[in-house]
């Protein structure tokens, strides 16, 4: 007999439009849509158009008017701070109005980009929300990331007006973020007009006279601003991710697909309801943040946990825990290279043993491949279903899952489970014809995407297309390689890009390439992702040096370490580089990236065909090893 995930999938496939509208009717519409799925101008589809609706107003007053203004919606969790601060549905549509206030007599207009660089605190929130009140699209740029970074974002969002904070916190450090606004401001062509300052205790930034606003001082004189309707295709937010250049993507979101999207795998995927406590260990300058700190639970009407600290060391392995219990999260969803840090810390989950977990129901994992053994040590640690999911910024929402609230299957480890409902996800070859189950391809989503996926990258159309829809005709391109099995349980293997995955966060090792190149003693290079026991991989570098080169090579690893930490951004975790004779290259002069990821992962590895002198891999091998990573292999 098929279960509530069969129908659910075989609807969602064979009658999107109907699937969609169902779950539709579930959110705030000031109009409905007159059609669910446009596909008049494919490859491009845009969902409940000509609908009217507002992302903020579903996710806060909507609440209030059905009851739950005085049900927390957020809680401020920060052990770096020491504060607890919870806010009602109404307190905090009281904070976002005021803020919409704010921003609307900075002169921002429905349309308008506001560029927010914020570290964990309720005031990201409100800021994303208050943009989203008054229809202006906000671009979050993750804190870790270096003037550099934040300086192309705002070149390419132009935005009006830019949010920020003195500082954010990290673990003991404070680090200031209004120099690196500042610098960032002065790396782009592009400048805005005002930019918002939260002042935090441990840290006064210096104001730039006239352009500059103190947070606090424009909330006192700001009035309240209602929600305004806005179309359902109109963007909510841009969202910058890696591609494979040093240029990131500008992955956009428009309002109606995200809203019902979101509000429906509240319950479909995570199992759960309004009034229950969710809680995203993530940030929201990711799209995790966005998704399941800030949009999706408060949609459901959940309670919505907004963490400012590290699975470690604030104060200890326990302080999930603490949380959990604290606040009785119903269920936690987390990168596993945090239950991996936990793990290496407390092996035997001693510091669990202190709290109360009975209310946690279920333990989310995405962001990277989940190792079995961390997994596992989850489940027996804790006691309750641990569930890999699979997803990307694009998608907004998980491609496969486990979807705990329709029917749960057994869990395979190493598998996020089954396409979730929308997702028709396939595995083909070159050629694009799909291969047989257990047979390792392109994973690829056949078109449409769902409602709540990327409709296209912010003003760039072309690179949209190009990047995700040409290659596989009809089908979305993941850049993930994978297989199916024959009970349709979806594997996840590897990137088919130069993306890697350093503790859960998407970097370029392309974009780290442009930089060691640019030094100007380095001839040529590789960045590669290595296996690390904690963050799952990090990049390491190998630099061919200029001929006549003779300052020592530790100067100069020194330097393109600063060199990536400046310039991309200190999430890059670029630590380890070394300089070599030679790369490994094909006849064609391609560097054979693939063999060297193989040697330094100590996995087996054929000497390619192509290559163009294979004496240069035992050379390899040899400095793998004096830097700690591949070990001897025997003959
Ligand atoms: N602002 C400024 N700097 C930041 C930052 C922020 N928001 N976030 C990270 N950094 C800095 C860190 O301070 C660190 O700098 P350092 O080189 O001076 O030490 C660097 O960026 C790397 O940070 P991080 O990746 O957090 O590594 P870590 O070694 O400090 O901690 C973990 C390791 C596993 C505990 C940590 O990565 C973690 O909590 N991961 C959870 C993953 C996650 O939430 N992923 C989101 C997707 S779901
Ligand atoms: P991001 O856009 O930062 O969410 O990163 C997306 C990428 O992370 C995907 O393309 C995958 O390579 C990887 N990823 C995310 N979740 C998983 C998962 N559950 N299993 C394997 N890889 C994952």
């Amino acid at each position: 007999m098929a279960n509530k995930y069969d129908e659910a999938f075989e609807k969602s496939i064979k009658d999107p439009e109907a699937f969609w509208a169902e779950a539709a009717e579930d959110c705030h519409w000031y109009k409905k849509w007159d059609k669910v799925l446009d596909d008049s101008n494919t490859p491009f589809y845009r969902w409940f158009v000509g609908g009217e609706i507002n992302s903020c107003y579903n996710a806060l007053d909507y609440h209030i008017e059905n009851g739950r203004g005085d049900q927390a919606a957020l809680i401020y969790d920060s052990p770096v701070t020491d504060t607890i601060k919870k806010y009602t549905y109404t307190e905090l549509r009281d904070e976002v109005a005021k803020f919409a206030g704010v921003l609307v007599d900075q002169g921002v207009q429905k349309g308008d980009r506001v560029i927010l660089y914020m570290p964990m605190i309720p005031e990201a929130a409100i800021a994303m929300l208050a943009c989203a009140r008054i229809g202006a699209v906000h671009s979050v740029v993750f804190g870790g990331f270096a003037a550099k970074e934040l300086a192309t974002r705002i070149e390419d969002a132009k935005p009006k007006v830019m949010v920020s904070a003195s500082c954010g916190i990290e673990v003991k450090k404070v680090i200031k973020y209004k120099p690196l606004l500042d610098e960032a401001i002065e790396l782009s062509s592009s400048k805005p007009e005002k930019c918002v300052i939260f002042q935090r205790p441990m840290e006064t930034a210096s104001m730039v006279t006239g352009r500059d606003v103190d947070w606090s001082e424009a909330m006192a004189r700001a009035k309240p601003h209602d929600c305004v309707p806005l179309a359902a295709t109109d963007p909510l937010y841009i969202l910058y991710t890696s591609g494979t250049t040093g240029e990131p993507k500008g992955i956009v979101r428009d309002n109606g697909g995200h809203v019902v999207s979101l509000k429906w795998t509240m319950n479909a995927i995570y199992n759960v309801d309004a009034g229950d406590v969710y809680w995203a260990a993530s940030d929201v300058g990711w799209v995790v943040g966005h998704s399941y700190i800030v949009y999706g639970p408060l949609f459901k009407g959940c309670t919505t946990i907004l963490f400012e600290g590290k699975p470690v060391g604030t104060p200890d392995a326990g302080v999930f825990w603490r949380v959990i219990s604290e606040h009785e999260v119903n269920a936690l969803f987390t990168a596993p290279t945090a239950f991996r840090a936990i793990k290496r810390e407390d092996p035997n989950a001693e510091l669990m043993k202190n709290y109360d977990l009975s209310s946690f129901k279920c333990l989310f994992l995405a962001g990277e491949r989940s190792d079995p053994d961390t997994l596992q040590w989850a489940e027996n640690s804790l006691k309750v279903p641990v569930i890999d999911h699979w997803w990307q910024t694009e998608t907004g929402w998980a491609i496969c899952a486990n979807c705990m609230g329709l029917h749960q299957f057994p869990v395979k480890h190493g598998s996020p489970t089954k396409a979730a409902p929308g997702w028709d996800v396939q595995v083909v070859d070159a050629d694009c014809k799909q291969v047989k189950a257990g047979d390792i391809g392109a994973l690829v989503v056949k078109l449409p995407l769902p409602p709540g996926s990327l409709p296209t990258l912010y003003q760039n159309d072309a690179r949209y297309k190009e990047s995700y829809l040409d290659e596989f005709p009809g089908y979305y391109k993941t850049a993930d390689a994978g297989y199916i099995d024959e009970e349709g349980y979806v594997y996840v293997m590897s990137r088919t890009d130069d993306i890697i995955n350093v503790a859960g966060h998407r970097l370029s090792t392309g974009a780290m390439e442009e930089v060691l190149s640019d030094h100007s003693d380095v001839a040529e290079c590789a960045v590669l992702g290595v296996e690390d026991n904690l963050k799952g991989q990090i990049p390491v570098g190998f630099m061919v040096l200029k001929a006549g080169v003779t300052r020592p090579n530790e100067e100069i690893v020194k330097e393109v370490v600063k060199m990536v930490r400046e310039r991309i951004g200190p999430v890059a975790a670029f630590k380890t580089a070394t300089v070599v004779n030679r790369l490994p290259k094909t006849r064609s002069g391609k560097i054979l990236r693939g063999t060297i990821q193989k040697i330094a992962d100590n996995k087996d590895y054929k000497v390619p065909a192509t290559i163009d002198d294979p004496s240069v891999l035992g050379e390899l091998e040899e400095t793998l090893i004096s830097i700690g990573y591949a070990k001897a292999r025997k003959e």
